[in-house]
């Protein structure tokens, strides 16, 4: 499988990079995602020697900037003719205050959510490409909603605020996909969202204030935390498994249990088709990109 992961950097996404890198006798191929090449490079480095997997490598992208995405698109479609999966996770979390992006956005709007959109669709053709049934695997975790009259929230501001919208937008746009896919005849693709099961020991814990960190250190000590390693080995499978069993899980919301994966039962708002398509419509609009609106369009 060739596998591309968002933010593979740090946390939940390196710990994902690792566990597919180190998966069914080192035969996967990762692309990790990132912003730096001095951390992607060392990242390399050090799930290579972990698990001896040398078909890892990077592309760089700050999915702060719509345009670095663009570039990164080509980047990836020059380098590579097909792809199996993809593991749309990077994200920032807490934020002191709202820096604005460069295309005049939030940041946890445009970083976690449609920068990745963007990617995603204009991706999917390259899916379309597997001999073993592209997916899409997105992390999502449950609640939040959309601020459909300050969506970048420019009115009232709170990056907890920004990271579940995120999320919410993520669940709805897996949703709409699936609802695409699932309609064309002989369909392989899949869309998957996860809720990680515990909360991960990530690198977002070593920049949150001194305050909620002495909280975060007791929890850990409690163990209600996981490690990426732990995280990883739950996410994997999910990209590397058959076509069949990922097709199953399609437009599902999944959260792990004792038993193994179940499905949850998402929000109306989530399943709602009109809303689905409000976002679809929103997110093209300010992604103002003719590749994007034309794949959107073919779909
Ligand atoms: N931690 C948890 O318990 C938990 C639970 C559920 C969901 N989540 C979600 O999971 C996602 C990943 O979080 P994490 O906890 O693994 O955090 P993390 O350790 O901070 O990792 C975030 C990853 O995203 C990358 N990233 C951030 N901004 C970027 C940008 N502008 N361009 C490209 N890459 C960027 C980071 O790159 P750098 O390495 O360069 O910083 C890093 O690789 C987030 O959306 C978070 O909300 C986390």
């Amino acid at each position: 499988m060739k596998i591309l992961v968002t933010g593979g950097t740090n946390g939940i996404g390196k710990g994902v990079a690792k566990a597919l890198a180190g998966l069914d006798g080192q035969m996967h191929e990762v692309i990790i995602l990132c912003r730096s090449r001095e951390l992607g490079e060392a990242v390399i480095e050090e799930i290579g020697h972990t698990t001896q997997n040398t078909n890892i490598s990077i592309v760089l992208c700050d999915l702060t900037k719509l345009r670095d995405v663009k570039r990164a698109i080509t980047d990836i479609q020059e380098r590579h003719t097909y792809l199996d999966g993809i593991f749309i996770n990077a994200g920032i979390g807490y934020a002191a205050k709202r820096i604005e992006t460069e295309d005049k956005m939030d940041p946890h709007f445009q970083v976690n959510y449609l920068s990745q959109f963007m990617l995603t669709l204009n991706l999917l053709p390259l899916l379309e490409k597997s001999k073993l049934g592209g997916r899409v695997v997105f992390n999502v975790t449950r609640g939040g909603k959309i601020f459909w009259d300050d969506m970048q929230q420019t009115q009232k501001w709170g990056y907890e605020d920004g990271i579940h919208q995120a999320m919410v937008a993520k669940r709805m746009l897996l949703a709409k996909l699936h609802r695409i896919y699932s309609n064309k005849p002989n369909s392989k693709l899949s869309f998957i969202g996860f809720e990680v099961p515990k909360t991960v020991w990530t690198n977002q814990l070593n920049i949150i204030p001194w305050g909620m960190k002495i909280m975060a250190t007791l929890m850990k000590y409690l163990g209600t935390f996981m490690t990426i390693e732990a995280c990883g080995a739950v996410i994997a499978p999910l990209l590397t498994e058959t076509q069949d069993q990922s097709l199953i899980k399609s437009g599902q919301f999944i959260v792990q249990s004792k038993a193994g994966y179940i499905s949850k039962i998402d929000d109306p708002e989530i399943i709602d088709w009109a809303l689905q398509d409000k976002l679809w419509s929103i997110s093209l609009a300010l992604c103002d990109d003719p590749s994007t609106s034309k794949i959107a369009q073919s779909l």
